[in-house]
């Protein structure tokens, strides 16, 4: 197995996951409609794997261009980033989710069929866990998405199952990814949301290179031992290198469909990740307490067993190195990529 369609590549996990599977000695060919990713990140990742990378600016809805894709290269196999994945912006606009989501990812598959690639990493969420009864979170446990984001996520998995029930030569993995946070330690790629960050981190990163005035933080009063909510944080990196070892998974084996946490089995408050921003920054961000923002949970944090003695998949980053990655990149990128 050694060329891998990567959907989604220009984004964020999607790049950095290019650039561990190049440096493993991996061909890339990347697809991306650019609708939430700069055409910029394709030179830096030539440059960080002094490599040529062939990029397809469509989107996976274009069954057609998709098609050209599987007739110009021989793909071994797909990892399938593409889609939107901000939780408010779901709510606001569920169709476009579940076309842009889930009609894609069904597009991809059929064209995935008609020429017969049958090997598959996708990339799903702890979102698709909805209310969880206990942690830490195992692949085992129930899922029920509680907004339209994490509803794409979980019928996209009951999709995959589905197929791989009706097709043996299907092997396919879902990796529940909780907190993304991090970037290459070039600092030359990384979180590069559009607009005001929905996320904690960028916003954090924001705040401390002037360009918002101060972060505001969802809630003091929740059940943990601070009152601010608790999450999963895990470099972007540890997660490309967890992408790495689900295609190597997939490679000597036939097994259908599973699942698989990304996490770091480690929970931090959004006070203690403040913290830890302070010290990688070396000044305090300021910040008020506010209301609750809905939908958040009080707390969420991974099981990782599964993922470390069946993919033989570990974290290497630690907290420190996810903040003081993301503090670099947004300082050699203060308006991210134009
Ligand atoms: C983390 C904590 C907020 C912003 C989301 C998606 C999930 C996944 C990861 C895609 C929460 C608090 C945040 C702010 C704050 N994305 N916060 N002020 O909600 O855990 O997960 O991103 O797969 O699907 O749901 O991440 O970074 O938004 O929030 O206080 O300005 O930080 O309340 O407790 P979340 P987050």
């Amino acid at each position: 197995m050694k060329t891998i369609l990567v959907t989604g590549g220009m984004g964020f996990i999607g790049s950095h996951t290019v650039i561990d599977l190049m440096k493993n000695n991996y061909q890339v060919v990347i697809v991306d409609n650019l609708s939430n990713s700069s055409k910029e990140v394709l030179a830096v990742l030539e440059r960080l794997t002094k490599k040529t990378i062939p990029f397809y600016p469509l989107d996976v809805r274009e069954k057609k261009d998709l098609e050209k894709i599987f007739q110009a290269k021989q793909i071994d196999a797909v990892i399938h980033f593409a889609g939107s994945k901000a939780v408010a912006e779901s709510v606001e606009k569920p169709l476009s989710y579940y076309d842009n989501n889930v009609i894609g990812c069904i597009n991809l598959l059929e064209v995935m069929c008609a020429y017969s690639v049958k090997k598959l990493v996708f990339s799903s969420s702890a979102t698709v866990y909805g209310e969880p009864e206990k942690m830490p979170l195992i692949e085992t446990d129930k899922t029920g998405a509680t907004n339209p984001y994490g509803r794409t996520k979980l019928f996209i998995e009951h999709i995959l199952k589905d197929l791989c029930q009706s097709d043996p030569l299907w092997d396919v993995i879902s990796l529940r990814y909780f907190n993304p946070l991090g970037a290459h330690e070039s600092g030359d790629i990384g979180e590069d949301p559009k607009g005001i960050p929905n996320n904690l981190a960028p916003y954090i990163t924001q705040v401390a290179i002037g360009k918002l005035e101060k972060l505001h933080v969802f809630g003091n009063d929740y059940p943990t031992k601070d009152g601010t909510c608790i999450r999963d944080y895990i470099h972007v990196m540890d997660l490309a290198v967890g992408h790495r070892a689900a295609i190597e998974y997939l490679k000597n084996r036939h097994f259908g469909y599973e699942v698989f946490n990304l996490g770091s089995g480690t929970g931090f408050s959004v006070l203690e990740i403040i913290n830890s921003f302070e010290k990688a920054i070396g000044r305090e961000i300021p910040f008020v307490f506010d209301e609750r923002r809905a939908g958040d949970i009080p707390i969420s944090y991974a099981d990782t067993d599964k993922a470390r003695k069946q993919l033989g998949w570990n974290i290497e980053k630690t907290i420190e190195d996810m903040c003081k990655d993301a503090w670099r990149w947004q300082k050699k990128h203060p308006n991210g990529f134009l």
